[in-house]
Parts: structure tokens; C-alpha cells; sequence
């Protein structure tokens, strides 16, 4: 395939041109159809080709471009960082803005230790962050070292730093042996041992997905899972990341995937939806207790990129954000991601479907080869690419993800269309899957 100059995420895959989208639809260079079922990466929650967001960048383009954040401030910066405050849980209405998601997570990282460097001096102790095993963080060298997907970073451990992880709460495989809800949520309460086993005077931070995104396609929480975290991070004055960079802006049907359970993190990353698709945006949501010890301390965030604050992706945040309110977005994901979830349970008759999971609009599929053992297909199949490949075959685009069982086997695939989905779409994106899978089971199982 002639890629030309560009470095393309891969010189041996086939990828079709994308030449136009409209509403939850993408078009190629044949003009067929797909439907964009995972809004990219769940990033396109308003669809494509929205004329409003657009006009808005245009406008701000004309007016104002571009003024370097560290010596100019700018009306749409300010708007921008007033409409995420509206929608941010408790006290998080202080708003830093960069260009994505691994931006986003370095930010918290940083804030999360100056924090402590202001409060308690520099020979602060608190130098250690905890994750999980089974997350994704983002691809830069600190963010790697701080997920646990080996399949994205395997190649690269030599390089970063490596965090402590506790295991997720991964029911259908669990870590412990164990089922919910006897097993007392002992992944959650693992936290706490970790916490020990460290020495609290040396943990900064926690930082999870609220549900986990890529690794393990629409894992979702138990209830009790995040008030359990946030009740053992106060307890030992540790800070409590949320990556909400796939989960926020409305995708699980509230503006973050934290209000569902009323948790309050110190620090939430968003990112991808927060201008869906229409400028590179990224923010993190932080608290005011951390917010006042800096500016009573030194007065500034010791961080800064050179597209911090930038106008264009600001216009864009705040129309994004606008309209999602107007249309009442996260409403419809809450609703339309019910209609998918009972489309999905239907699924579960084809012998490759081994559970279906998520919330809202972020539901995830995984793939097995043997229902009764839940045997994953062996690695060397590519079972999540087989299945995404006959998917699109049918015109549908669905986000796969492998290695989620020590680290190698495991296929799971993400859904999550647009937050404009309407139900007649939710039916049409359930058929189009069922063809899909079927035709996987033949590939892989004939
Ligand atoms: C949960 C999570 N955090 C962070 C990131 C990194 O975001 P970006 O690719 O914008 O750097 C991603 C990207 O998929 C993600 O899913």
C-alpha cells in the first residue's frame, strides 16, 4: 500500500482513504458507506462533519489564532475553561488545558507532585504513583511506565520508570479466583495493601479508568468499586486520578463516569470528546485544595506546552460542550447506550461472544474461543482483527484490542458510536455486528 512520505501507524495493513463524514457515517474514496461505531477511539461523540464546531474554529481562527499562553490570556481560553467547569464534579472547576490524552495524564502527574512539594516542602517523600495491570495511560515514556498494557509497551520497559499496580476488576476473569459480589471487593481493597506494602509517606496518587477503555474493551466497575478507592486514598492522603479520557464528556451517560458513583477524584484527565475530533484538545479537572496550595505557594504550575490554552481548540471545546447541553448528548448516550446493551446480550447466542459489558455509549465485547472455559483463541489467530475486519466488511467500525490475558492472548472489541446515535441506528449498527461475528465464527472456527 503507497503511503507516500507518511509514516502511517502501519506499512502492512490495508487502510481504506477516508474522504468525508456526516452525522454517525464515513464515507471512503468509493464513496461506501460505514458507520463509525467507535467514534474513532471514542472521540467523535457530536458525529462528523458538524458545521456549527467548525464555524466556531473558523471564527476563531480569523479573529485570533494563536497568543502564547505564558504571556497572554484570551476570551476563548476562558470561556472554554468556564463551560468544562460547568460540568465537572464537586470542587474540580479549575481547568488546565493541552492538546490530548497522554498530555493530560503527564499534567496530573506533575500537579499531583508539586502539590505535595509546596505543601510539605521538597523533601516531600511522596514520589510514588499506583495503577493497574490491564490500563491504558497513554503513549509517551512516563505514561507507559504507568499503564499496564504489555502489548503497547512491551518493546519500550528499558525506557521508563516502572509503577506499582494493583489488578483491576476484571469479573469475568477474576484476578482472585473470586465472584462478586462475595469476594468483598478485594481487587478495590488491594489498594489499601498497596498503599501499605509502599509506605503511604511515599504514595502520591492512585490512577485509574473509571471504566477501562482499550485493554479491556468496556470494563466496567462494580458499584462499590470507586467510593471504595476514594474512601482508602483520603484515609492515607493520597491523591485519586480518574482517567476519564475515554469515559468523560457524557460518553457513560453522565458528563464523567465518576458521577455515577458521586465520587469525587482529586484530579479528573479528559481529553478525545471534549472537542470531538474538531481541534486536539485535552484538559485536566483539578481540585481546589491543590489549586490553592499552588497559589499560595509558588503561583504556577511548573509545566507548560507550547499549545496550552491554544484559541482555535478552545472555540472548539466550547462549542462542542454547548451543544452536547443543548441536545441533551449525555442524555441520549445514557438512553440509546441501554437499547445497545440489550442488543449486545442478544449477541451472546454466537459461540465467539464470551460477555458483554460497559456503560452508556462505551460498551465493550470480548472475544473467546471456548464459551464454557472462556479459552481466548491463541494469540497467533488475531481473533479482535479477524472480527474487525469482517465488521467493516459489513460497514461497520469497531475498536478491537488484544493481550488483556497475561499480557499476550485475550480479544476484545470496543462499540461506542457517536452520542447522537438515534435507536433506529443502535438496530442498525446491532445487525450489522451480528453479520460481522457471524462471519468472524466462520473464518476463525472453519
Ligand atoms: C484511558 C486513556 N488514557 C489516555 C489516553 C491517551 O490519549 P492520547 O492518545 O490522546 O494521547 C488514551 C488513548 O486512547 C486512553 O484511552
Amino acid at each position: 500500500m503507497d503511503f507516500g512520505k507518511l509514516i502511517p501507524r502501519s506499512y502492512k495493513n490495508e487502510l481504506r482513504k477516508a474522504v468525508r463524514g456526516e452525522g454517525i457515517y464515513l464515507y471512503d474514496e468509493d464513496g461506501r458507506e460505514f458507520i463509525d461505531g467507535c467514534s474513532g477511539a471514542l472521540i467523535s461523540s457530536l458525529g462528523h462533519g458538524n458545521k456549527e464546531v467548525a464555524k466556531a474554529v473558523y471564527d476563531q481562527l480569523v479573529k485570533l489564532e494563536f497568543a502564547h499562553p505564558s504571556r497572554w490570556r484570551n476570551d476563548a481560553t476562558l470561556e472554554a475553561a468556564e463551560e468544562v467547569a460547568s460540568i465537572a464534579p464537586g470542587d474540580l472547576k479549575n481547568v488546565w488545558f493541552v492538546s490530548g490524552g497522554s498530555e493530560a495524564i503527564e499534567s496530573a502527574l506533575k500537579i499531583a507532585r508539586q502539590y505535595f512539594v509546596e505543601r510539605d516542602g521538597k523533601g516531600s517523600g511522596k514520589t510514588t504513583f499506583i495503577a493497574r495491570w490491564n490500563s491504558y495511560h497513554g503513549s509517551t515514556i512516563g505514561t507507559m511506565g504507568l499503564a499496564g498494557s504489555m502489548p503497547r509497551r512491551r518493546d519500550f520497559t528499558p525506557l521508563f520508570q516502572e509503577t506499582p499496580k494493583i489488578q483491576p476488576h476484571y469479573c469475568y476473569r477474576c484476578p482472585y479466583g473470586q465472584t462478586y459480589p462475595s469476594c468483598d471487593l478485594r481487587c478495590a481493597r488491594s489498594l489499601e495493601n498497596e498503599i501499605l506494602r509502599l509506605g503511604p509517606e511515599r504514595v502520591l496518587a492512585f490512577v485509574a479508568e473509571p471504566v477501562v477503555g482499550s485493554t479491556v474493551g468496556g470494563l466496567h466497575p462494580p458499584v462499590e468499586y470507586w467510593p471504595i478507592v476514594r474512601e482508602i486514598c483520603t484515609k492515607y492522603d493520597v491523591l485519586l486520578i480518574a482517567d476519564e479520557v475515554m469515559t468523560g464528556i457524557g460518553r457513560t451517560g453522565k458528563a464523567f463516569c465518576v458521577n455515577h458513583w458521586d465520587v469525587i477524584p482529586d484530579i479528573i484527565c479528559s481529553a478525545k470528546a471534549m472537542a470531538s475530533g474538531y481541534s486536539p484538545a485535552g484538559a485536566i479537572l483539578v481540585s481546589q485544595k491543590l489549586v490553592d496550595v499552588l497559589k499560595g505557594g509558588s503561583g504556577a504550575f511548573q509545566h507548560g506546552h507550547t499549545y496550552n490554552a491554544n484559541p482555535a481548540t478552545a472555540a472548539a471545546v466550547t462549542a462542542t460542550l454547548r451543544i452536547m447541553k443543548r441536545d441533551g448528548l449525555f442524555e441520549n448516550a445514557a438512553a440509546r447506550g441501554e437499547e445497545l446493551m440489550k442488543g449486545l446480550r442478544e449477541l451472546m447466542d454466537i459461540p465467539i461472544v464470551g460477555e458483554v459489558r460497559g456503560m452508556g455509549l462505551m460498551r465493550g465485547v470480548e472475544i473467546v474461543a471456548d464459551k464454557a472455559t472462556k479459552a481466548p483463541f491463541p494469540a497467533k489467530t488475531k481473533a479482535a482483527a479477524v472480527v474487525t475486519s469482517c465488521c467493516m466488511d459489513h460497514g461497520l467500525v469497531v475498536y478491537p484490542g488484544t493481550g488483556m490475558i497475561s499480557g499476550v492472548a485475550g480479544d476484545q472489541f470496543l462499540v461506542a458510536p457517536p452520542l447522537i446515535v438515534t435507536s433506529e441506528q443502535i438496530g442498525e449498527i446491532l445487525a450489522r455486528l451480528r453479520s460481522g461475528l457471524e462471519d468472524a465464527v466462520k473464518k476463525l472456527n472453519g
